[in-house]
């Protein structure tokens, strides 16, 4: 779903959809368990929120947003996604991002597959999560890394991965 409609997802949408993306589901003698699989529990992702109101980031540990700026950016990562119109429009963009480095000490050459096979978990609940709201998104992977990079405000470590745009169905 790419044409959406005027208005914002609202605040208790917004966090439903990051607890199925990387919540804290459980725990175990292990730690805290996250909603979506990872290798070894290394948790090498990071999910962004960008919107209107600016850019935070997502603390599954205390399922809250840390503000990182209030400056709307979603002009520039559309620019960056080869100006696709999804990412401009959309009230909300989910920005999936890969930490590699948390990975490899545990896993070495196989690290960057299993980080990128992570945010295919995350995106997907993030897209059944949208569904089951009664909201449309769509996954987007075509992008300029540094670009997106600079308009999140990310150093060279983080590796975007998806970006998953979510709004409101545009009426057919
Ligand atoms: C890895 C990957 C990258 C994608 N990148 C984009 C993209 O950059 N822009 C876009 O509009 N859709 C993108 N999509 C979405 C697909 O084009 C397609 O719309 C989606 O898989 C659902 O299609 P369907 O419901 O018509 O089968 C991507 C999908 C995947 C799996």
């Amino acid at each position: 779903m790419r044409r959406f409609a005027p208005g914002a997802v609202s605040r208790s949408d917004l966090a439903q959809l990051l607890w199925a993306m990387q919540g804290i589901s459980g725990s175990d003698t292990h730690g805290p368990v996250r909603t979506t699989p990872s290798a070894g529990r290394t948790s090498p992702l990071e999910v962004y929120v960008v919107t209107a109101e600016g850019i935070a980031l997502y603390g599954p540990a205390e399922h809250r947003l840390q503000p990182l700026g209030d400056t709307d950016v979603r002009a520039a990562l559309a620019e960056a996604a080869l100006d696709q119109d999804c990412v401009r429009n959309a009230p909300l963009v989910l920005a999936v991002v890969g930490v590699v480095a948390r990975t490899v000490d545990a896993y070495g050459d196989r690290a960057e597959r299993y980080v990128t096979l992570e945010a295919g978990h995350a995106a997907q609940n993030a897209l059944l999560q949208a569904t089951a709201l009664g909201l449309g998104a769509v996954p987007v992977g075509s992008f300029d890394d540094d670009q997106v990079r600079h308009s999140l405000g990310l150093s060279s470590q983080a590796t975007p991965l998806y970006l998953v745009c979510i709004g409101h169905p545009a009426p057919r």
